[in-house]
């Protein structure tokens, strides 16, 4: 990554929000992108609001030392806990997840009933329920805590077949079935991983990926602004994570089946503070 290259910086407690940079990498070719995995400290979705401000803003500041033109918080629970915050510390744009995913749910649900799964703190927030009905008053939103899906989903247990996965999956979603939606957003970045599952409790649900709507939403922004990098431009990606290397590389070849297409090192990030 050239000193003069500005790239774009991307957060999540973990793996999940490689659900957003999937779509980023793939929709912006060109464009230099950093991705930090707060691996160490995850899950952040059960902790107070202080705390996920405070790991929030040290995810953005190591990631400020790459000298970013815009970042994603690609966490439904730090969207939900540290999106103004850092719009208002930072001189560049700030994007979270919530609200791509909910214009996309009110664009596709026929029925308005829309459920929102999420961590317990993105759930204690009602982000992803104030946006819908401010976007479409007339739609009825089930918010759902999910608390036990990132643990899971970190120790690499995200196979549809897996037992614990089935058990999780059914407890969660019986309730959300029962109430007859159309359509489902996975407010957290992790659960896209579990979507097979999901699905399989919810039959002919639409899911949507909070990750990947905000990977669509910065990708129009970029497009044809001045931010944008040359066409000429092959995009590097680079992956740090706050814990072992190796279990974020396996985790990821696994989801992406495939091996990631960058580095990943590890960061110190208690440092910055
Ligand atoms: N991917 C994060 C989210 O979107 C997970 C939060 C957690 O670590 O609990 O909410």
């Amino acid at each position: 990554m050239g000193e003069d290259r500005r790239a774009i910086g991307v957060f999540d407690s973990g793996i999940g929000g490689l659900t957003a940079m999937r779509e980023l990498a793939a929709l912006l070719p060109h464009e230099d992108i950093v991705y930090f995995g707060d691996t160490g400290r995850v899950p952040y979705g059960t902790r107070s609001r202080e705390t996920i401000v405070k790991y929030a803003r040290q995810d953005a500041r190591f990631l400020c030392s790459f000298h970013l033109k815009l970042l994603l918080i690609a966490c439904g629970t730090a969207s939900y806990a540290a999106l103004d915050t850092l719009q208002e510390e930072l001189p560049i744009p700030v994007y979270g997840v919530v609200e791509g995913a909910s214009r996309r749910a009110v664009e596709l649900t026929r029925t308005g009933r829309v459920a929102v799964l999420a961590t317990p703190a993105t759930i204690s927030g009602h982000v992803f329920g104030k946006c819908l009905k401010n976007l479409s008053p007339d739609v009825t939103v089930m918010e759902k805590a999910c608390p036990l899906f990132v643990p899971i989903v970190e120790n690499g247990r995200f196979q549809p077949e897996d037992p614990i996965v089935r058990i999780l999956t059914e407890e969660y979603l019986a309730p959300v079935r029962e109430a007859g939606v159309d359509t489902i957003i996975l407010g957290c970045t992790h659960y896209p991983l579990l979507s097979e599952a999901i699905s399989r409790c919810v039959p002919g649900a639409a899911l949507i990926s909070s990750g990947a709507e905000a990977a669509k939403m910065v990708a129009a922004s970029l497009r044809n602004s001045a931010l944008a990098a040359p066409q000429t431009h092959d995009g590097k990606r680079r992956y740090f994570v706050s814990d072992s290397v190796e279990q974020f590389r396996q985790n990821a070849g696994m989801y992406l089946c495939h091996p990631l297409d960058g580095d990943v090192e590890w960061v110190d990030i208690e440092k910055y503070e």
